[in-house]
């Protein structure tokens, strides 16, 4: 049995402003993976453009993502951080991953027939290959822990299905160049914390999402204080008081979301929030949350703003961990080339 370095990879599209579903789905937990783990955090500007992007709104998305990484907590020091495209090695990979996934995989994807709306045949074929060019993401480092938040599952099984052909179909080169019995990991999603799904504040059984065309349903990185006071004061609600008890939030998907913001930017359980609200109506919720929500968001706005004026800064940053990703990703690139059976280095 072929054994894997552990290695976290993870990854964000530089489109529109990220939100407090990115940063308590996703973001918490790479800042904490970094303190015992190799972790490459990657801003996937080649994915962005599987929908058109206005090139220098995607140069200013690129740099205000890699921006908030920074001020939430990633360390570039310590981890990795760079964008996508600077690395060839991921679209190289990605068309070879192309030629194993099926086409039967594909249309599975709940992800694609969402975004690509009814008009399907207006959608691009990089809307429709995203999944396979996040595969190969992910396994030109040969990662094997993957932290995300649940939208992101599908994605993440549709990898190892395709990293298990790979390790199949090529069985005996991969033997024969000397690489055991499995050339790449079945990478692990993580997807852990009490808020891998964040629901949209107007709508509890949608998601948190950056495309929802109201703004009144996101909290942005970057809002100011008073909007994010605005926005949970508008959330949608039930006519219910709050219960005393987490059973009492089935039903009640709203009441539900709010309490798990809460605990995920507090770092409670819903048992802990309801201890203290429960029974209460939710205007005491909701001024407690807004007052929260902005004493953890405003430092990091103060960041985000302070490394929008220092351009080069943050240039530099992608650049160090690009040249840092290329390190690892080029000779996974060479074996994988022998393993095919491309000729030349
Ligand atoms: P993206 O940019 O849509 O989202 C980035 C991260 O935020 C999480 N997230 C949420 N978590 C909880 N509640 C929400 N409402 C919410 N909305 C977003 C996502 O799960 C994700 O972890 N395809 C990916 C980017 C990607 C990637 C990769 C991720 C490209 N290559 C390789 C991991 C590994 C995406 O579009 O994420």
């Amino acid at each position: 049995m072929t054994i894997f370095t552990p290695r976290v990879f993870s990854g964000m599209q530089p489109t529109g402003n990220l939100h407090l579903g990115n940063y308590l789905g996703a973001m918490l937990n790479w800042v904490k993976m970094q303190e015992t783990n190799d972790c490459i955090y990657c801003v996937v500007d080649m994915h962005a453009i599987t929908m058109w992007q206005e090139p220098k709104a995607l140069r200013q998305a690129t740099r205000d993502v890699t921006a908030a990484y920074i001020a939430c907590g990633l360390d570039p020091k310590r981890s990795i951080i760079f964008n996508q495209s600077q690395v060839q090695e991921h679209a190289e990979l990605a068309w070879i991953f192309n030629c194993v996934a099926r086409l039967g995989w594909l249309n599975r994807m709940t992800q694609f027939k969402d975004k690509a709306g009814k008009d399907k045949e207006q959608a691009s074929v990089g809307l429709y290959a995203y999944p396979n060019l996040m595969a190969a993401d992910i396994l030109a480092y040969k990662a094997t822990h993957v932290p995300v938040g649940e939208d992101q599952k599908q994605h993440l099984e549709l990898a190892r299905d395709i990293a298990q052909k790979f390790n199949i179909d090529f069985a005996e080169s991969i033997a024969d160049n000397g690489f055991g019995d499995a050339f790449f990991p079945l990478t692990e999603p993580m997807i852990t914390g009490t808020a891998t799904r964040v629901m949209s504040l107007r709508d509890g059984t949608k998601k948190m999402s950056k495309s929802d065309p109201s703004d009144l349903s996101r909290i942005n990185l970057m809002d100011s204080a008073d909007d994010i006071a605005k926005k949970i004061r508008k959330a949608k609600t039930d006519m219910d008081a709050l219960p005393s008890e987490v059973a009492g939030l089935k039903g009640r998907p709203e009441a539900d979301n709010l309490v798990n913001i809460f605990a995920a930017l507090n770092g409670e359980t819903k048992e802990q929030v309801l201890a203290q609200f429960g029974g209460g109506q939710f205007s005491g919720l909701k001024n407690a949350l807004a007052d929260l929500a902005v004493a953890k968001l405003s430092p990091i706005v103060g960041e985000i703003t302070r490394l929008q004026g220092d351009s080069s800064h943050v240039d530099a940053i992608l650049a160090d961990g690009s040249n840092r990703a290329r390190a690892i990703a080029a000779p996974i690139l060479r074996d994988v080339r022998k393993i095919v059976g491309f000729i030349g280095s």
